[in-house]
């Protein structure tokens, strides 16, 4: 898989990609098969939906791996707290975590509940065609614990920082709830066929340096150790969103860092050396435009060159209203500007 020959920076013929929110409403495939459920969540638990729209962007847009279709919010929704997609609004919790008898309520062993899950991931890699790899994922504890204290997504984080300052040993008690089940989560979609598996920590850049390390990088550091023990072939993917400054801080033991569009590849390419391959990072936006999302192309795979080292992707998710034909073009572009 030139994928996971890339997450181990091995030379490959050509600089793989794919794109974060690669099945989503910009495809009328994937809208299409949406219908056909109520709810968002609905979706994620029907195997044979989950799994059809997992693979639609390997037949669309033919990229070369596919991710999990599924949500980061799945798992706390299983450690019991009730979880809604408002449409047009966007995720909402019903309850929230107020204190540290909320967080004892909590399910232990609740990724035990979440078997449609690893049914979906190991009936996707029985369909993928061997050459294309399938990413597993999870929300990182931080990104997840924002979601547990706001209810929904939020500007300031107030609530979260509240906590985080206030009460730390409140947060540490969360995010360590929250780390247990991560790795087992994990572990049970390497051991369902996932080849990779990547961490989201997209609200990273909410926090101060101090505040990011004590409480987001901290947790990730362990999740990945256990996770490289468990599964040394398994490339793990780290995507802590609007760090850019903070990245020579950011060891651990995983193959792949995520940089979002807000992290000039110079930078991180200078800052992280040759520690990490890195995966990123066109600013989505630019699909609006031909122009603006060649330049970008061109852009990166100069500052990163033709040998091993990077893996392409958006610096974020697609956005609904991107036009396919683009993202069509941009697979075909870095294929073809990139071949050794
Ligand atoms: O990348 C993929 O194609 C795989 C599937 C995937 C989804 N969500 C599908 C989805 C992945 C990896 C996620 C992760 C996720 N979910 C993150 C981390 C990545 C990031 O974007 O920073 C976060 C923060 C969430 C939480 C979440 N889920 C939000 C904020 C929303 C609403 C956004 C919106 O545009 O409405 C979702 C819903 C969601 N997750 C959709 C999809 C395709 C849209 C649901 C729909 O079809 O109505």
């Amino acid at each position: 898989m030139v994928f996971i020959d890339a997450c181990f920076r091995q030379e490959t013929p050509y600089t793989p990609i794919w794109l974060m929110r690669q099945a989503g409403r910009y495809l009328s495939e994937y809208q299409g098969v949406r219908q056909k459920t109520k709810n968002f969540l609905d979706l994620c638990a029907n195997v044979v939906l989950a799994t059809e729209v997992t693979l639609q962007p390997i037949e669309i847009l033919d990229v070369d791996a596919a991710i999990l279709f599924s949500d980061i919010l799945l798992l706390p929704h299983a450690m019991g707290l009730p979880l809604e997609f408002v449409p047009s609004f966007g995720p909402k919790f019903l309850d929230t975590i107020k204190s540290l008898e909320d967080i004892k309520a909590l399910k232990r062993g609740a990724y035990k509940d979440l078997g449609y899950v690893y049914e979906i991931v190991s009936n996707v890699r029985s369909k993928l065609d061997k050459s294309k790899a399938l990413i597993g994922f999870s929300g990182a504890p931080w990104t997840l614990a924002t979601y547990m204290l706001e209810g929904q997504g939020s500007k300031t984080y107030s609530r979260s920082k509240k906590i985080l300052y206030a009460q730390p040993e409140v947060a540490h008690a969360l995010l360590e709830a929250l780390s247990i089940e991560i790795i087992s989560y994990l572990d049970a979609q390497a051991r369902a066929g996932a080849n990779a598996l990547m961490l989201f920590d997209s609200w990273a850049g909410a926090l101060e340096l101090e505040a990011y390390l004590e409480f987001g990088w901290d947790y990730i550091q362990k999740i990945t150790k256990a996770l490289k023990t468990k599964h040394p072939k398994v490339p793990l993917i780290v995507f802590p969103k609007g760090v850019g400054t903070y990245l020579a801080h950011l060891k651990g033991d995983f193959e792949v860092f995520g940089c979002g569009w807000d992290t000039p590849l110079e930078h991180a390419k200078e800052v992280l050396g040759d520690r990490y391959v890195l995966q990123g990072n066109l600013e989505p936006a630019r699909l609006y435009s031909q122009e603006a999302m060649r330049n970008g192309i061109e852009h990166i795979l100069e500052v990163m060159g033709k040998k091993a080292g990077l893996i392409f992707n958006l610096g974020h998710g697609m956005l609904p209203d991107l036009p396919r034909s683009n993202a069509l073009e941009l697979v075909r572009l870095v294929r073809e500007i990139s071949r050794r």
